[in-house]
């Protein structure tokens, strides 16, 4: 067997993590929706949000039954939001073409929406003892260290060579459970000790073999990208108040924080008394400037400068677009994690959060 999964299975016994609510469940299901969840997000973040998902959808036909927007409470302040629109649909796909059986091949499981090759693989062996490989950004940060592979991994040809090594170390399945311990044990070497900056080669399993570690160029590894800074984008958010109650409108998807809440957005440089009279038909006064929120999106970043102003009159007809709501209820609904944020510090609302329980 190769030296990485001799070590990493030998090693996981005492030093891997075993107790996280997704282990020792076989169910597709769950396994696919931690998978996912932590795709982008880290384990402490996603453990009460993986709690609750469960819990208000516990299969597949209840996940593909409920609306878009129920899920998307669920989601709310976790991010990434393509991620909870890719899982409903997935669903809804697995009960028409599947009649409720999740694919069990890591082939048919990447055709999924929203499963790319290394979830797949990591779903296959996780719920069906596949023996597949997985190339996370935490394994390709182990790959390329060991194996001192130079190169920006997103590039395909360094993309292509990385998998043919994850393929290659892959160990001998004889014993039960072997793939699934192997797997976990990388996904948390990469997570606890094999880590982006001062990595604690001290007590790494895979030391001796590690050819960043034996030239002390274990920081070099992986090669980044020369990243241009991100493109910065300003907005305006209206917080218009009526009668103690908030205007939300729902943001067309696709698009930024699609099919969630938002206060109307207006272009810096757009007068909002005018906006608000001619666009929306609500006639407000005294414009109040609250404190600058910033935000970062994968591609860019966003600088918001949220107004609050008072509603005298109103010809706007709520619909399925606008709702009136009080503050506190809007917590309650599927809005971005800046917007509950903004929301918390204007109306100075400190309320449990459902998600956080
Ligand atoms: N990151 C991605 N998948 C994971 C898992 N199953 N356990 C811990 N961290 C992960």
């Amino acid at each position: 067997m190769s030296h990485i999964a001799t070590q990493l299975i030998h090693w996981h016994k005492d030093h891997g993590r075993h107790h996280l609510p997704w282990q020792g469940n076989r169910d597709p299901y769950a396994v696919w929706l931690s998978e996912v969840m932590l795709q982008q997000t880290q384990v402490n973040t996603v453990l009460p949000y993986y709690a609750r998902f469960m819990r208000e959808f516990p299969t597949i036909s209840s996940l593909a039954q409920a609306p878009l927007d129920a899920v998307l409470v669920i989601w709310s302040g976790l991010g990434y939001y393509s991620r909870a629109r890719n899982l409903h649909q997935a669903a809804l796909m697995i009960m028409r073409d599947y009649q409720g059986q999740f694919p069990d091949s890591r082939a048919m499981i990447q055709k999924l929406p929203g499963i790319g090759r290394s979830t797949a693989a990591a779903i296959a062996v996780f719920a069906f003892s596949k023996r597949e490989a997985i190339l996370d950004g935490n394994v390709q940060r182990i790959l390329t260290r060991y194996f001192g592979i130079a190169g920006y991994p997103g590039e395909s040809s360094i993309k292509n060579l990385l998998w043919e090594k994850a393929e290659e170390v892959l160990p001998v399945t004889y014993r039960e459970n072997q793939i699934e311990t192997y797997t976990q044990a990388l996904m948390d070497l990469g997570a606890t000790v094999c880590i982006r900056h001062t990595p604690f080669c001290k007590i790494c399993p895979l030391q001796q073999h590690c050819v960043a570690f034996k030239e002390k160029r274990v920081e070099q590894f992986p090669t980044t990208r020369l990243r241009k800074p991100l493109p910065k984008k300003e907005a305006v958010f209206l917080l218009l108040m009526q009668h103690q109650k908030l205007l939300l409108e729902k943001r067309p998807a696709p698009g930024i924080w699609g099919e969630l809440w938002c206060p109307p957005e207006i272009k810096t440089g757009v007068d909002p008394v005018s906006y608000c009279q001619h666009q929306l038909g609500i006639t407000v006064q005294f414009p109040v400037e609250l404190p600058i929120l910033d935000h970062q999106f994968t591609h860019f970043k966003l600088r918001i400068h949220p107004q609050l102003l008072h509603v005298v009159s109103s010809t706007l007809n709520p619909h399925n677009k606008f709702i009136w709501i009080k503050p506190s209820d809007a917590l309650e609904q599927a809005i971005p994690a800046p917007v509950r944020e903004l929301l918390k510090q204007t109306f100075l609302l400190d309320k449990h959060d459902p998600n956080k329980d």
